[in-house]
């Protein structure tokens, strides 16, 4: 571990009440605080166009700087349709372009889903799986994680449940071992 290891944390979700972010909230908060997490605002970036390429647009320019600069990217997100939510494709989108400058290319990144109905997200979970390993990404293999019934796992206040700390746990072990901290 560096001083400077960092996280670059991508919420797939846009919406205020959002449980992904609620569940995003609590991974960070059991990482050591000698890794940094920052997270990328997706919010704000123009739908990706080939023609920008050529061009200079400033939030693809900043997000494209905090994901290069990231020792890893941690993606939480829900499922829309069956794949990851638009705004969650946009930033993949924009982050490897121009051509020859991908900022993916060799990234570690890890993935969670988490969703209100049985399957947990999980297309969504393999769908940034399959465009991350075509981008040369390394991914983190497992555990995987994709939070069927996800709303059962928060309690009133939005706080996570104490069974779902506890499966979320080796999540976090693993993702702070993949990023390189060795608590030194
Ligand atoms: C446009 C749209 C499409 C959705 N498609 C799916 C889906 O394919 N699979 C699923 O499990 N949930 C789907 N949902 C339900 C979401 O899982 C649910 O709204 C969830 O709370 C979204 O995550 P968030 O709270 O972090 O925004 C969809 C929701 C929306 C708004």
């Amino acid at each position: 571990m560096t001083a400077s290891t960092n996280i670059a944390l991508i919420i797939g979700s846009l919406r205020k009440a959002s449980i992904n972010r609620k569940f995003a909230e609590y991974i960070v908060s059991q990482i050591p605080d000698s890794i940094k997490v920052s997270e990328v605002n997706i919010a704000d970036l123009p739908l990706y166009n080939q023609d920008y390429d050529d061009m200079t647009i400033d939030s693809y320019e900043r997000v494209r700087a905090q994901l290069k600069a990231a020792d890893a990217v941690l993606i939480v997100t829900p499922e829309h349709n069956r794949t990851m939510p638009a705004a969650l494709k946009n930033v993949v989108d924009i982050a490897p372009r121009p051509h020859g400058n991908s900022v993916w290319t060799g990234k570690k990144v890890a993935v969670v889903t988490a969703s209100p109905s049985t399957y947990g997200g999980r297309s969504s979970g393999l769908d940034v799986r399959k465009s991350m390993q075509m981008l040369s990404a390394q991914m983190m293999i497992s555990p995987e994680v994709y939070l069927g019934h996800a709303t059962d796992s928060l309690n009133e206040d939005g706080s996570v449940s104490e069974r779902t700390q506890k499966f979320l746990q080796k999540f976090v072990d693993e993702l702070v071992e993949f990023v390189g901290n060795t608590g030194a």
